[in-house]
């Protein structure tokens, strides 16, 4: 449920912070600094816009650096222990620079803080982390900062189980004009074994349709003509509303909005994926052609084990149906190599999905133990030698595909919605394609935001060259 009075009371945190930032600049005799540092999903990089959003509007400045920022916050990720470590690599790093400079204040949120073995840790060894906050109170965090900066002398840690309050309608600072992530739904309820988001995220809960479409209309009429929704499982969006609709129907709601050119969404769980889905995007003009479709393994033993609920032919038989009806769409998948218990010859079997299916992109990952998750209990986990030799067997097996894949668009004229200046060279733009392939063709700074055709003439590895038409 979305809470009017939480939304009150938080905004008027917000102006006491004003005063706030005023004492700070006073005291520096300059605008106080930020530094939003994310890691992980797109989920994350929505958070931060809704952090950068707050902090803007009391007045901070957000081109901080970690080595120059007068507040540090680490928006963090568990979805694999590397991504802990990084965490912890960067802390490391501002030690120092706190003690040289005491009024550097340091926060941390997001996925890592719902680990209770990360507070007793931060707790414990980084003494000198002035905030602690997690994923169902980051609603909070103007009243949180001005505890910071106006109440409290040590570490204040504040997390919480779960939550049904949805705090919408802060201020956001969004990284792009153009395009917007826009959250549909929180948590997750799938418990795949390996998984620790519905741990560290808790259960799935839906956002109203009706909020969604509003702030997508406003989006629109602050100029976004791209959204991208977002949602662990976007296919089950609706269960548990009041209201009776699906993923589809709200697709159907957002194709309704005038302003908005382009609809992705992320991510789908292939158990979930109706037909009535696949009907509504091949008849689409709006939703783009591209789905993000996790396979994390080919082998059904690894699936059950895995707690995914398909197995390999009835995953194949998924994307021959998305195909037939959408010929020209682009598919993805995350894939996960060296679950306990798995061999040689179940990861034959994911390689035989990735050259059935011929991914346009994969993401593979070795699997990471994450304790309290039931993955991390099984006896047989597996080397970390045969792990990278398995994963590198899948990653050729992915670039083999990737590469047959890209390039299959040459000769056509196709929109793209430019992003931004080429890296490589300053009198081209760079644009994405509706199947979220790159192209590169001579333009300027003025075309970015915009939709544009271009006739893809040349493919290198993963982008295309074109000329616009
Ligand atoms: N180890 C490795 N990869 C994981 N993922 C999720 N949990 C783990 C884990 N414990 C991967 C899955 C998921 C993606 C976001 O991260 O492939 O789809
Ligand atoms: Fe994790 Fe599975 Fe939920 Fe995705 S669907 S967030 S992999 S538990």
């Amino acid at each position: 449920m979305e809470n009017t009075e939480e939304l009150k009371r938080q905004r008027e945190y917000i102006e006491r912070l004003k005063g706030t930032v005023i004492r700070l600049k006073d005291s520096l005799s300059r605008t106080p600094k930020c530094a939003v540092v994310t890691f992980g999903c797109q989920m994350n990089a929505r958070d931060s816009e809704k952090l950068a959003g707050i902090l803007k509007e009391a007045g901070f400045a957000l081109d901080g650096t970690e080595s120059d920022a007068d507040l540090v916050i680490y928006n963090t990720c568990s979805v694999r222990d590397n991504a802990n470590q990084k965490v912890y690599g960067h802390l490391g790093s501002l030690k120092p620079l706190k003690k040289k400079n005491p009024g550097l204040k340091i926060a941390m949120c997001g996925c890592m803080m719902q680990e209770q073995s990360v507070i007793d840790n931060i707790s414990r060894n980084y003494g000198f982390v002035d905030l602690v906050f997690g994923t169902h109170n980051i609603f909070k965090f103007a009243e949180l900062l001005y505890r910071m900066y106006e109440e409290s002398a040590g570490q204040i840690i504040d997390i919480w189980e779960s939550t049904d309050d949805q705090v919408e309608d802060l201020p956001v600072e969004r990284k792009y004009s153009y395009k917007s992530g826009v959250n549909i739904m929180y948590g997750c309820n799938n418990f795949c074994t390996y998984c620790i988001v519905p741990y560290v995220r808790g259960r799935e809960r839906s956002r109203d349709a009706k909020e969604i479409v509003r702030e997508i209309e406003k989006l629109s009429e602050d100029g976004v003509i791209e959204v991208m929704l977002l949602g662990q499982n976007v296919n089950s969006y609706g269960k548990g509303l009041d209201e009776d609709i699906d993923f589809s129907d709200l697709l159907k709601e957002v194709e309704k909005i005038d302003g908005i050119k382009r609809i992705r969404f992320m991510t789908s769980h292939p158990k979930d994926l109706s037909d009535k889905l696949i009907d509504t995007i091949a008849s689409s003009e709006k939703i783009c052609r591209h789905i993000h479709l996790p396979l994390q393994s080919g082998s059904d033993r690894i699936l059950k084990a895995m707690n995914r609920h398909y197995t390999k032919e009835s995953y194949l038989g998924l994307v021959r149906k998305i195909r037939e009806a959408i010929p020209d769409i682009a598919i993805t998948t995350d894939i996960i190599i060296g679950f306990p218990g798995e061999t040689k010859e179940d990861v034959d079997d994911t390689i035989d999905v990735i050259n059935k299916v011929e991914y346009d992109n994969a993401f593979t990952f070795i699997y990471s133990k994450r304790t309290g998750t039931p993955a991390a209990s099984m006896a047989d986990q597996v080397s970390e030698e045969f792990a990278s030799e398995q994963f590198n067997r899948v990653l050729d097996a992915v670039r083999e595909c990737a590469s047959k894949r890209n390039g299959m668009l040459i000769g056509r004229v196709e929109e793209a919605l430019v992003e931004s200046i080429s890296d490589n060279d300053p009198s081209m733009v760079t644009g994405r394609l509706s199947n979220n392939s790159m192209v590169h063709f001579k333009g300027d700074k003025q075309l970015i935001g915009s939709i544009v055709q271009v006739r893809l003439h040349t493919a290198g590895g993963f982008y295309y060259i074109g000329d616009m038409v």
